[in-house]
């Protein structure tokens, strides 16, 4: 034991454990766009339709949609062939918009490998040694600069892989994956755990930093709120509508040795199961995995204690499979129930040491019995065997397990007991410690330390991962969430992509991609698609002992041998948004007038807004980019709208401004669905010119989109709230750098409606990152800064002190140079998940 010990401290004075991170440079995929490129885009709305049908014949009726709902609903089936699952609103077309996809951001950098470059450097100043730290998004910005000519060839030109953390609904982020990313046949693994069931409000979270769901924070996230809610109008009925057309996406973008699993509770396993057997076809079906997710709960009729994985492969036949072994248990509850002393004396185990096998005494090898009785009739194995003093034989119609040599081996080898009137073998614990993982998963619970409400525990996404991809494969999860799925891919070296209408799950799931720590595992070669070194233990099986053939050998593929040298974080991955809403969108979009309740039809994209944003709202009184005039005793506001595939120009309001002024009207409220960085500045200029004042208000992503009718059209609307930063020189050395501070966020309050200016140490910051050097497309984080959940405990790891500031939510960055864009952007992350950049010139 002192030996091992003095080892690990030798080894650690000599080397310096590297920071490693697992890129994918050999795996080529189209260049996507960066936010603010749109108009480069291809022109034309594609309108996809989705076949929703496995080519049924005759048209049913079925359901009844709500009043005034005049949606076809029939479907193409013959009740002849299968049997199938009606529900009301079930169509076999369904028509969605394809919209591309955009890069908001690239995360190159991760917060931990900076706490470890900063640690590392004040021991090193300490003992007197320097060394130039490296940033990865140095790297990165490299690599962008030196493409920076090929950037407007988006989707024709190629890049190497980055993994995908996407804001958007999963409907249009699967089309644009299979039409823009050409990623049809390529995710070796989806895990979907879609809301369980109908009651949506306890599956939600307000807050990134809380799973506690309060009243006064009532969620404005309206990209969750239609998850959650508007989007069940037929309660039931629309959850399979739901899941029926993003199974048949996933289906095309499985490969066709794939897995997909659905995570399900038991108010809907059946209806899910049935519509799974449809869309994959029941004879792709693999298995239904009950996994234990809780302690059994009093008042109930009967305790439910689990959940369900409904796994179905593309291609039954060809399904990429390896098996996984847990450890196996001794004493109560297993038939490891005997133990041989290491005089060689055998006996079964007392009561106390197979309720604590820690008890056994030193030396005892722990063992059970199997029968030798083989389940069928070998002629060749039919023989009498004279043992301790008595002679055995098969039972009638039965032979041994082994032939004559392999018994006269069995019992050299005292590898046979005979307790009562038939002969065992003796199977000792340490011959194979480990048990193969069936479709009933106890040893399981619910997640630990949750970041989000609804976490599903990392043990049960790992596992699908471990049976169905190798590392450098694809898995998809279109319910991100915390970003399990991410997080555990990320450890296992797999790629990832994910998705999630909620920014709460896109920033929880960022924060712990950025602040995760992973073993680095050993590969064969020098890329991780020439896979791990496992862990290869020996087996030890009766045909082995009695034949004298070699022990099995088997892979442990959830077991990677660690290099103990190598400390691993996240690997870049950008952060990503639909780009634009397709005009299909809009048309037809109703909402239901307050006062009448009656539905009115609005079809010009313009007057939809303005109506929405006010519906006193007169588009009467537009001149210019004034698009409409809205005036009540309290108000007369001048209302602009952005484009619907771009950014709001500091033209723009301008423009707009000079419109109203001119009509008269001192209020400008400009709308977008995007701004341009530079917005801010442009506000303050006009608003310190004259009495004007203008409110930048952000357009909710997903506002247009159908099925938000029952959505208050006041929680749509939000104002473009900009961080306040100052940027201060600082010294770094004899090298001039610069330093930025965040002192603020304007926070939008749900309540009242208002926009408050909140100090950053207010604890409404849930996290900040900062670009050094924006070049004005893409925000690549280059320092970041949050409260860390859970410390992680790298100290050992790292061999050397960790400042516990430095887990902390900072408000002041790490000097750094001024370099060549001479510009510096901030984007903040309120608690509720809203986002707002800033940009500042260093010139
Ligand atoms: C049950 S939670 C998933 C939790 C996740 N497995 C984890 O471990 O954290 C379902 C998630 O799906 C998201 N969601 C619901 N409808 C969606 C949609 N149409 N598109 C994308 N995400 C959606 C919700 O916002 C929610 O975060």
């Amino acid at each position: 034991m002192a030996q091992r010990k003095k080892k690990a401290t030798t080894r650690g004075k000599k080397t310096e454990r590297k920071v490693t991170r697992y890129t994918y440079d050999e795996i080529k995929e189209p260049r996507t766009p960066e936010t603010g490129h749109t108009p480069l885009l291809p022109g034309e709305d594609l309108v996809v339709t989705l076949p929703m049908d496995n080519g049924w014949s005759k048209a049913v009726v079925v359901g009844k949609l709500p009043e005034g709902d005049e949606r076809p609903v029939v479907m193409d089936m013959d009740p002849a062939t299968d049997p199938a699952l009606f529900w009301a609103g079930k169509r076999n077309r369904r028509e969605v918009p394809v919209l591309p996809l955009q890069r908001n951001e690239i995360v190159s950098e991760s917060r931990i490998a900076q706490i470890i470059e900063r640690a590392r450097k004040a021991a090193e100043e300490k003992s007197g040694t320097t060394r130039q730290a490296h940033l990865f998004a140095d790297l990165e910005k490299q690599l962008r600069e030196s493409d920076k000519g090929k950037r407007v060839e988006f989707y024709t030109h190629e890049e190497g892989w980055k993994n995908k953390l996407i804001c958007g609904d999963s409907l249009h982020v699967l089309e644009s994956l299979l039409h823009y990313e050409n990623l049809r046949g390529k995710a070796q693994m989806i895990y979907i755990d879609p809301p369980y069931g109908i009651k949506y409000d306890s599956n939600f979270q307000q807050r990134v930093d809380s799973t506690k769901n309060n009243d006064e924070d009532q969620a404005d996230d309206v990209l969750t709120i239609k998850a959650f809610r508007d989007t069940w109008a037929l309660g039931v009925h629309s959850w399979l509508s739901y899941l029926e057309e993003r199974l048949y996406l996933c289906r095309d973008i499985l490969r066709d040795s794939g897995s997909v699993f659905v995570q399900i509770g038991d108010e809907h396993v059946h209806r899910a199961r049935t519509l799974m057997d449809e869309v994959f076809g029941a004879s792709n079906f693999v298995a239904q995995i009950s996994f234990r997710t809780k302690i059994p709960l009093r008042n109930t009729l009967l305790a439910g204690i689990c959940d369900y994985l409904l796994w179905y492969a593309k291609d039954k036949p060809r399904v990429q499979y390896q098996k996984i072994y847990t450890d196996r248990g001794v004493g109560a509850g297993t038939q490891f129930t005997r133990v041989e002393h290491r005089d060689g004396s055998r006996r079964a185990m007392t009561d106390e040491e197979r309720d604590d096998p820690s008890v056994l005494p030193d030396g005892a090898r722990v063992y059970r019995l199997i029968d030798l009785n083989s389940s069928g009739l070998t002629p060749s194995c039919v023989f009498n065997v004279e043992f301790e003093g008595r002679t055995f034989s098969p039972r009638t119609g039965h032979s041994w397990k082994t032939n004559p040599e392999g018994m006269t081996r069995l019992i050299d080898q005292r590898r046979l007991e005979a307790p009562g009137e038939s002969l065992q073998y003796v199977f000792f614990f340490e011959d194979f410690p480990y048990i193969e993982v069936t479709n009933l998963w106890s040893d399981t619970q619910g997640a630990s330390g949750k970041r989000y409400a609804v976490q599903t525990s990392e043990k049960v996404v790992e596992r699908c991962i471990h049976m169905t991809t190798r590392p450098g494969d694809l898995v998809l999860d279109i319910t991100c969430g915390s970003g399990v799925s991410a997080l555990c891919s990320e450890r296992w070296g797999r790629r990832w992509i994910t998705c999630d209408t909620s920014r709460v799950a896109i920033n929880v799931a960022r924060k712990a991609l950025l602040s995760a720590v992973f073993p680095h595992f050993k590969t064969w070669g020098a890329s991780l698609a020439s896979g791990f070194v496992y862990e290869a233990p020996e087996k030890v099986t009766l045909g082995a002992v009695s034949n004298e053939r070699e022990a099995g050998d088997l892979v442990l593929v959830d077991r990677p041998k660690v290099d103990a040298d190598a400390l691993r974080v996240s690997g870049p991955f950008e952060v990503m948004s639909l780009g634009r809403y397709s005009v299909d969108d809009w048309k037809g979009y109703v909402i239901r007038e307050p006062d009448t309740g009656e539905a009115a039809k609005l079809e010009n994209y313009i007057e939809v807004l303005c109506r929405l944003y006010r519906k006193s709202a007169a588009i009467q009184g537009a001149t210019g980019l004034v698009h409409a005039v809205a005036e009540n005793e309290k108000e007369k506001i001048a209302i602009s709208v952005g484009p619907l595939s771009g950014r709001v120009t500091a033209k723009q309001i301008n423009d707009a401004v000079q419109d109203a002024l001119a009509s008269g009207i001192l209020e400008v409220h400009v709308l977008g669905w995007a701004f341009e960085a530079n917005v801010g500045e442009v506000k303050s200029a006009l608003e310190k010119r004259g009495k004007v004042k203008v409110e930048l208000i952000m357009i909710r992503p997903d506002t247009l989109a159908e099925g938000l009718k029952a959505t208050q059209p006041e929680m749509l609307f939000s104002p473009l709230a900009l961080p306040d930063i100052e940027v201060a020189a600082a010294k770094n050395g004899k090298e001039k750098q610069v330093r930025v501070t965040l002192n603020g966020v304007a926070l939008f309050d749900r309540k009242r409606r208002t926009t408050e200016y909140k100090a950053a140490d207010s604890g409404y910051v849930s996290a900040w990152y900062l670009d050094e050097d924006y070049d004005g497309d893409c925000f690549v984080d280059c320092q970041m800064f949050f409260d860390f959940k859970k410390t992680p405990n790298i100290k050992a790891a790292l061999r050397a002190e960790v400042d516990p500031e430095e887990f902390t939510l900072k408000l002041d960055s790490e000097p750094f140079p001024v370099r060549g864009y001479k510009r510096v952007a901030v984007k903040v992350v309120d608690v509720y998940g809203n986002e707002s950049v800033v940009v500042r010139d260093l010139a």
